[in-house]
């Protein structure tokens, strides 16, 4: 299967970069400390898919994710929402800055594809 490496240098902290990967749009955020100090504050048992952030990110500053809405499949949209993650506009899923969903009819969390870090700065996706 297609695998897609990303120069992580090229993704400033606090940017969000789209990539494609197997026709599907991926995102890539760096996270600042703040960020990844509120994906870490969230009651994990009171949320509709209960994940800790930890389990979603296999380095904290780096969130990788597809970028396709568990409702019906729109991609959302970043720096957006209730909850400073993403936003899907197509019938209002808030999702929040570990891409779990807080508000609105998507079920599930953002889904976490297959990726590594094989050398430091370097991602790759599948
Ligand atoms: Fe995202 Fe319906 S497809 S809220």
């Amino acid at each position: 299967m297609a695998k897609v490496e990303v120069d992580l240098a090229t993704v400033p902290e606090g940017k969000n970069v789209i990539i494609k990967w197997r026709g599907k749009p991926i995102f890539v955020r760096h996270r600042t400390a703040d960020e990844i100090a509120e994906a870490n504050k969230v009651n994990v048992s009171k949320l509709r898919h209960s994940e800790a952030d930890s389990d979603r990110a296999k380095k904290p500053e780096w969130l990788v994710m597809i970028g396709v809405c568990t409702h019906l499949g729109c991609v959302p949209i970043g720096e957006a929402g209730d909850y400073g993650g993403w936003f899907c506009p197509c019938h209002g899923s808030h999702y929040d800055i570990s891409g779990r969903i807080r508000k609105g009819p998507a079920p599930l969390n953002l889904e976490i594809p297959e990726y590594d870090f094989p050398e430091e700065g370097k991602l790759v996706i599948g």
